[in-house]
């Protein structure tokens, strides 16, 4: 399993701080929100915060595009350093192209899906999908209640991917915390993104570790 905190629940004042802190509790991916308040009603940052922040860091940025016409953004990613730069379905007019642009990019490709819209989204355009993220929470806000109904679409994710021979990660993201990681994971996620309920406070490394507890 891996653990990709969400900066959406960091300090934004000390950004570069929050990612050394990261590191030394062991982290390996860190997840950005990346909000435009049009596709999602909340507005966050964009390829300039990253990219200084890239800088500072060598952790996997995992980057959660909720921006309307992604399209016309994925340059601005690539050079801001994203290794996975994840675009939403209902945000592409042209999916399997987008998909296709992020890969000739040198990014890895995600397609994430809002609670309504389904898993069969996914059959055409699995060979260009690096990793699913099952939105399990309504996107552009942290800090809400997981939907239960995601588990049951975790499931359904999880076995088409298994039908076919290469692996593709399967990220679930919202409402995530050591009470309910185990059932998700369980469910077939194989990544965990988490904002409130990792930066609450306690030490970094404790959280980690009270999610991998959740898990064992
Ligand atoms: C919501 C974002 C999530 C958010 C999760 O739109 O996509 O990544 O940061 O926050 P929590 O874990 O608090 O639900
Ligand atoms: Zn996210």
């Amino acid at each position: 399993m891996i653990l990709s905190p969400s900066m959406l629940s960091s300090d934004f004042s000390r950004m570069g701080d929050e990612l050394a802190a990261l590191k030394e509790a062991g982290i390996s991916w860190v997840h950005w929100d990346v909000m435009d308040g049009s596709f999602v009603p909340n507005i966050t940052f964009g390829p300039p915060v990253i990219k200084n922040l890239r800088k500072r860091s060598d952790l996997f940025f995992d980057v959660h595009l909720m921006i309307r016409e992604p399209e016309r953004h994925l340059e601005a990613f690539a050079d801001a350093g994203a290794d996975m730069l994840v675009v939403h379905a209902e945000a592409c007019l042209h999916l399997h192209r987008t998909l296709g642009a992020i890969r000739e990019l040198g990014m890895r490709a995600g397609l994430a899906l809002n609670p309504a819209t389904p898993v069969t989204v996914l059959e055409h355009v699995m060979d260009l999908t690096d990793m699913v993220l099952i939105m399990t929470v309504n996107p552009g806000f942290g800090g809400q209640k997981f939907i239960a109904s995601g588990l049951a679409k975790i499931r359904a994710a999880r076995t088409m991917l298994n039908r076919q021979e290469r692996e593709t990660l399967l990220q679930a993201d919202g409402g995530i915390s050591p009470e309910n990681a185990g059932e998700i994971v369980m469910a077939g996620a194989s990544v965990l993104v988490a904002g409130s309920a990792f930066f609450n406070g306690a030490p970094y490394r404790e959280r980690r570790e009270a999610f991998e507890k959740a898990l064992a």
